[in-house]
């Protein structure tokens, strides 16, 4: 086929965006067509940094399914509106033409499905033929239309095989040491990850007690009761804090003051303010934790369910573009909670863009401390299936690293300003 195909990898990454990567490459390598890949994003495809996939063998390719991380780099970089930022669109599309890519994928979460729309928008507004599709990815689980995110299960995995192991651990000192463990989970505004710890236990009694969702309001006596009459019940208590955890007025608990290209509130740190509050207020002893990058790049405990998607996605991505779906996203449409069962449909980027799609209210308890029976049904088939990684003799997991070979640059330098 005629042109080229522009891979980019865009926001957190998660511990399956490379098998989404490593999707894609296969798919466009059988259909003939080039792939290049944008160093650090959007970032590389301005700076015309652009990487060589050809390069890479098929061995090296088929690893980036078991390869956590960003094996091209990622961005957090905004474009704004057309109107505002018409010189870097134009740049892009000029770095189109050099480069004769005739298809652009990009790999994010909502706000990339967004810049994914606006270059759609410009290629046509130039006379530029490309065909741009969105390919979703967040352990955030919060984009729009699509039943989940591929990156998702593997961190929603992680984070309850943690609770599940980290409680036995607790339980078994409680009687004359911690009393109260607090754990700290991702997902911004949207509490999936926190609700997927609430797999670890299926009883009243078993661990997590506590989940404090970013869509309730923290209200602190109630939770400092909760706490006690838990360590009364069962002698322990384990806390599951999502890091977007708000007060009555809507504040995060902690937010560590700097804000990101998309201006996002960097959030971590709940974890230990809870801890201190729960020993301040009623004495017990604690442990904190905050997995923060490790919950993300668990690829060793990834989900299978998600690691398909992830392909399923990348490969969709793929045949969509090269039948000239502009400005679509290939979704995950479940048509069936037991068995089981999705299929992948394309939606246009427009209804994906800047959306941010929450827990709901049918997902949390009535007291706003655990998930509900629907919650569970949703939850338990992502988390499905295990899919290790190769390991070599050294006993660590045999992970792909990239030549990244960057093909010629055809037009003058280009500098980023702020
Ligand atoms: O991409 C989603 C996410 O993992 C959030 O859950 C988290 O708040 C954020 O990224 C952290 O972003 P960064 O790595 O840019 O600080």
């Amino acid at each position: 086929m005629q042109g080229k195909l522009l891979y980019a990898q865009s926001g957190g990454v998660t511990a399956v965006i490379n098998a989404t990567a490593g999707a894609v490459i296969e798919t466009a390598r059988k259909h003939g067509v080039r792939v290049l890949a944008a160093r650090n994003g959007i970032i590389g495809a301005l700076r015309e940094d652009l990487i060589d996939t050809s390069k890479e063998s098929a061995a090296a390719i088929a690893a980036l399914r078991h390869t956590p991380g960003g094996a091209f780099g990622s961005c957090r970089f905004k474009l704004k509106s057309i109107e505002q930022d018409r010189a870097r669109y134009e740049r892009l599309i000029e770095v189109f033409r050099a480069h004769d890519i005739r298809w652009f994928l990009y790999n994010g979460g909502n706000d990339s499905a967004d810049t994914s729309l606006k270059i759609s928008q410009v290629g046509k507004a130039l006379g530029y033929d490309v065909t741009v599709v969105g390919v979703p990815k967040t352990v955030d689980n919060d984009l729009a239309v699509t039943d989940c995110c591929p990156g998702f299960g593997s961190v929603a995995k992680y984070t309850a095989v943690s609770v599940l192991e980290a409680s036995l651990d607790v339980a078994s000192m409680a009687e004359s040491s911690t009393k109260v463990f607090v754990i700290e989970v991702m997902g911004r505004h949207a509490g999936w990850i926190a609700a997927a710890a609430g797999l670890a236990g299926k009883s009243a009694d078993e661990a997590p007690h506590v989940i404090l969702f970013p869509e309730i309001a923290f209200d602190e006596d109630a939770f400092l009761a909760r706490v006690r009459a838990t360590v009364e019940r069962v002698g322990w208590c384990t806390v599951v804090v999502s890091e977007g955890v708000r007060d009555k007025e809507g504040r995060f608990l902690s937010e560590v003051g700097t804000r990101d290209a998309f201006g996002h509130a960097q959030l971590g740190g709940v974890a230990p303010l809870v801890a201190q509050l729960v020993k301040d207020r009623l004495g017990y002893k604690y442990h904190w934790a905050l997995p923060d990058y490790l919950q993300r790049s668990a690829r060793h405990i990834a989900s299978k369910t998600d690691l398909d998607h992830a392909c399923a996605v990348g490969k969709a991505g793929v045949e969509l573009a090269l039948a000239g779906r502009n400005a679509v996203m290939p979704a995950i449409i479940r048509t069936s909670d037991a068995p089981y069962r999705w299929k992948i449909e394309a939606v246009p980027l427009a209804r994906v863009a800047n959306h941010e799609k929450k827990l709901p209210k049918g997902f949390i308890s009535r007291d706003g401390y655990g998930i509900t029976a629907a919650a569970r049904r949703y939850l338990e088939p992502l988390v499905r299936g295990e899919a290790s990684p190769p390991y070599g003799r050294d006993g660590l997991p045999k992970y792909v690293r990239l030549k990244n070979i960057v093909v010629a640059r055809k037009l003058p330098e280009y500098v980023i300003a702020d």
